[in-house]
């Protein structure tokens, strides 16, 4: 069964900025990209476990805050040179209300 649950409002979220919530005891870094999009991942690097939450966002990819990885925003993996990857939840907004939810 899906669960949706209400996350933040739009309006609570700069572009290129983030927001960090908890859901369900897992901390989930949202984003919102420069095209208004709004994303959301595990805030923890696969790297370290550095907090995504505090990093630069380029593009549709974050920068971790500790030694640069940069992570894929709508796939969650990556950028080569490394490697891996961390969840990405599944984001709807409904742009009457503004309201973010996430879908578990
Ligand atoms: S902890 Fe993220 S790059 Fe090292």
């Amino acid at each position: 069964m899906i669960t949706k649950i209400q996350v933040a409002r739009l309006d609570d979220i700069d572009r290129l900025g983030s927001r960090t919530v908890f859901v369900e005891g897992k901390e989930v870094a949202i984003f919102r990209l420069s095209d208004g999009s709004v994303h959301a991942i595990e805030n923890r690097c696969p790297h370290k476990g550095g907090k995504l939450s505090e990093g630069m966002v380029c593009g549709a990819a974050v920068h971790c805050p500790l030694h640069d990885w940069k992570i894929n925003l709508r796939s969650g993996r990556v950028q080569e040179p490394d490697h891996g990857e961390v969840t990405v939840y599944e984001i709807e907004v409904d742009e009457a209300t503004g309201a973010i939810y996430i879908s578990l």
